[in-house]
């Protein structure tokens, strides 16, 4: 039997749109998606102290932080991430609704998750960054050493190895970091959100 839930919306006096022109300038997610080790903890954390110097108020979610609390009860399953994904898409539209421009940086391996989070905010709200890098690179780079790790059957489910990574067929934003310096990266975001509106 299905339990009727008895809940009623509030809508509050102060709106995204107060709260965007408070603190001048517009809000929305930039959603860094890739394989562990492409770069998009290092990327994001340069955007958002660009932004930060620029008057923006920013912040980061980010995979491996919230898996040590709202996520610490998620593994790394096809359901799992989905559920992780769920859960970060709310808090992002949260933010959002805030007024607050979130960068959020989880591996996102599945296609269909990511496109969710994008339909629960408005259309340019979510600006999906493709951290494009080899598995080759980014298990030479290994910096936490779990492809190693993987590759040794210690870790299961790990996206490259052993669990899938379906690339974004048409992100906003593609930044190579095995072609391009972290540096160029940062900047083509920038330039990116610049041209497009996104810092007035
Ligand atoms: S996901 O797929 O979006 O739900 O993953 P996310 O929340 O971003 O968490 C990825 C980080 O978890 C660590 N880790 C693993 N990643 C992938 N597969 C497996 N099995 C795994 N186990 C632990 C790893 O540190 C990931 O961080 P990044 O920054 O991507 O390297």
């Amino acid at each position: 039997m299905s339990e009727q839930k008895h809940i009623f919306h509030h809508s509050f006096s102060i709106k995204k749109n107060d709260r965007e022109e408070l603190h001048g300038h517009k809000s929305y997610i930039l959603w860094f998606t890739g394989l562990s080790g492409s770069g998009k903890s290092t990327i994001a954390n340069l955007v958002e102290k660009k932004l930060h110097e620029m008057g923006i108020s920013t912040y980061i979610l980010d995979g491996d932080n919230l898996r040590e609390g709202i996520n610490q009860d998620l593994g790394f399953s096809s359901e799992d991430r989905k559920e992780n994904l769920r859960r970060i898409g709310e808090i992002a539209k949260l933010f959002v609704d805030g007024g607050i421009v979130t960068l959020a940086t989880f591996i996102s391996p599945y296609a269909s998750d990511r496109e969710k989070v994008r339909k629960k905010v408005r259309q340019g709200e979510f600006i999906e960054i493709y951290v494009k890098c080899s598995l080759e690179e980014c298990e030479n780079r290994d910096p936490k050493g779990l492809y190693k790790k993987a590759r040794q059957g210690e870790i299961s489910n790990f996206t490259g190895v052993s669990a899938p990574y379906e690339e974004p067929e048409n992100p906003e934003i593609i930044i190579e970091t095995n072609q391009k310096s972290v540096g160029e990266c940062v900047q083509q975001i920038i330039n990116y959100l610049k041209h497009n509106g996104y810092l007035g």
